[in-house]
């Protein structure tokens, strides 16, 4: 009989562990170094935080996306710091195992480093989260090195950046284009010499985000940015077919939204027929 060869073991922290160890920044850097790939979603409450951290999802973003996903605004643009905490919070509080990434909303860190600081710092003194994320490349690479040199971890977001959206002439793919491809190595490369820890390519063509990825030590984490990046995220949502519409590159793993108006409508039915609720789920005395 031959036996399977042994697993190598994970540069990451073990799943479903008695007493689960954070995912830390070496860990990130560990990941990237021996080719295992980082999982990332996000999560903007304490109850799917929960479920993501006990399924092993290497890194939750509570990201602006909390804007347009769970917020009813159109889209990232109006939600504010104040929006932005009580969910880090709630997102930090829920997990043992994950990196809490908390994403700083637009308009609070681009007028300066010292902006970005002091949003920083509030995410983590009053949300508790483990690092932050912004937008951009050279132009906050800056505001990246001073936050980073404070202590704070930032994970960086390239290629298609929402914030920007009115710029770029709505949600377009990114990195077309020769010159276009420099500028996105180039913006890498400048905030991973600033210090970021990872950072995302968001709707970047393939080749493109793979040509990235060779082009720095610190992981790349993509959304709709093919598959040779170190890691994917998803907005939850999208995962789990929860959301009126998904993007092309978001694979559905279920269909959480169908499932949940089965069972509102099959309560309302119940209730409103009097079957529910029956004497097993009544207090006799
Ligand atoms: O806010 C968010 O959810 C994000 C992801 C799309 C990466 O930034």
């Amino acid at each position: 009989m031959s036996e399977s060869p042994p697993h190598a073991p994970s540069a990451l922290p073990p799943v479903g562990a008695d007493r689960p160890r954070r995912v830390r920044v070496h860990h990130l850097r560990a990941a990237k170094a021996a080719g295992e790939r980082l999982t990332m979603l996000t999560a903007y409450d304490a109850v799917t935080a929960r479920i993501f951290d006990a399924a092993g999802i290497d890194l939750l973003l509570v990201g602006d996306s909390i804007g347009d996903n769970m917020l009813g605004h159109p889209t990232t643009i109006p939600v504010t710091l104040e929006e932005m905490i009580p969910p880090v919070r709630a997102v930090a509080r829920a997990t043992q195992r994950t990196m809490v990434v908390a994403d700083l909303p637009f308009g609070t860190y681009e007028a300066s480093p010292q902006q970005a600081l002091a949003s920083s710092v509030r995410m983590l003194k009053e949300g508790g989260a483990h690092a932050v994320k912004f937008e951009g490349g050279h132009r906050v690479a800056e505001h990246v090195r001073l936050v980073s040199g404070a202590g704070i971890p930032v994970v960086g977001h390239l290629g298609f950046t929402p914030q920007s959206e009115n710029m770029l002439g709505g949600r377009r793919v990114q990195g077309r284009g020769d010159s276009a491809v420099e500028q996105l190595v180039a913006d890498a490369q400048a905030i991973e010499e600033a210090g970021a820890v990872a950072v995302v390519l968001e709707m970047v063509p393939a080749p493109v985000a793979a040509q990235v990825t060779k082009s720095v030590q610190i992981p790349t984490i993509g959304i709709g940015a093919g598959p040779d990046c170190d890691g994917q995220v998803l907005v939850w949502l999208d995962m789990a077919g929860m959301g009126s519409w998904s993007p092309r590159f978001a694979k559905q793993f279920a269909q959480l939204g169908q499932e949940l108006q089965r069972a509102a409508g099959q309560y309302a039915t119940e209730v409103r027929s009097g079957a529910y609720p029956t004497a097993a789920h009544s207090f006799t005395e």
